[in-house]
């Protein structure tokens, strides 16, 4: 099994993504950390707990931060509804919060664990900057960050940057240039990889977890007629199925101002930094191949 810590904001996407960490075998989910980003970090956190609740897991679910280190924070409500979560009725007694935060909560984790972390950020990168900033000794105890955000054509939220990095365009620079390996997992796939209605409309026969997966992604405001982006799950498909995912090495550095503020700039032509790189990009993906295992990795829950 790899052992892995989400850094999340759920967020539709996300709850797809955290549903598959926790169930599937491969995967040893060991905590899960929030943060401002598609909703208020209260309701994102609160979100993380609904999932751990349903799924009647005791992984613990620490608070981060509240807003991006230098930028004001701005929400996708209008992409994943006010709660981030809408569509489907959780129980109501969820777990508590860790009372540490989840910066302190990320270091004791990777610092206490026998093997190195594979870190998984699927929301803006605020905790992990803050986290290396304040513990840079949690690096070497790091495998490396497999992150969703970025792109190297065109962006979700301006022409040139994709929301994650967007959000907290400050914190992307610092993980990027933090030495830890990184496999950006950005919109070039995310956005061939679309969960067709198809798959979405066999959800619910499947089991309850389906219903739910269902229930939630019909909301999301970004459907087209070919499909809805599961854009952070193909985190945790990179993870299981490499081999459905074609990466490119390159030096890859962040825009925090002006008019490409947010975006992901890749070294393609691989010129400027003499062969140094220090992101692995996703570049391709079998869409089919992600539809397919979406739906197999659902029907194997027993929920
Ligand atoms: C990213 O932005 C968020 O809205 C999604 O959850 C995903 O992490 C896609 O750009
Ligand atoms: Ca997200």
């Amino acid at each position: 099994t790899t052992k892995i810590i989400m850094d999340t904001d759920p967020g539709i996407d996300d709850a797809a993504a955290i549903t598959m960490a926790i169930n599937d075998p491969k995967l040893d989910l060991k905590l899960i950390t929030t943060v401002a980003g598609n909703v208020t970090v209260d309701k994102t956190t609160k979100n993380a707990l609904k999932l751990v609740r349903f799924f009647n897991s005791d992984i613990p679910v620490a608070a981060g931060a509240k807003q991006p280190l230098i930028k004001p924070f701005e929400d996708a409500a209008r992409i994943h509804g006010e709660s981030g979560m809408p569509g489907y009725v959780f129980p109501e007694d969820l777990p508590t919060p860790l009372e540490k935060n989840a910066v302190e909560a990320l270091r004791d984790e990777i610092m206490a664990s026998d093997e190195k972390i594979t870190l998984i950020p699927t929301g803006s990168y605020t905790n992990i900057a803050l986290l290396f900033a304040q513990y840079p000794e949690v690096k070497d105890h790091i495998e490396r960050i497999v992150a969703m955000g970025g792109t190297l054509g065109k962006g979700n939220m301006t022409s040139a940057a994709e929301f994650n990095v967007f959000t907290d365009p400050h914190a992307a620079k610092m993980m990027y240039h933090s030495g830890v390996p990184i496999v950006m997992v950005g919109l070039d796939i995310t956005m061939k990889a679309l969960l067709t209605h198809d798959s979405i409309e066999t959800l619910p026969t499947l089991n309850e977890t389906g219903k739910m997966l269902h229930d939630i992604i019909i909301n999301d405001g970004d459907n087209s007629d070919k499909g809805i982006a599961m854009h952070d799950v193909n985190t945790i498909f990179y993870l299981l199925h490499p081999e459905a995912i074609t990466t490119e090495k390159m030096w890859v550095d962040v825009q925090t101002e002006g008019p490409a503020m947010g975006e992901t700039v890749g070294d393609i032509r691989g010129a400027y930094h003499n062969g140094k790189t220090n992101t692995a990009v996703c570049v391709d993906i079998d869409a089919d191949a992600f539809n397919k295992w979406f739906i197999e990795e659902v029907k194997a829950i027993q929920n």
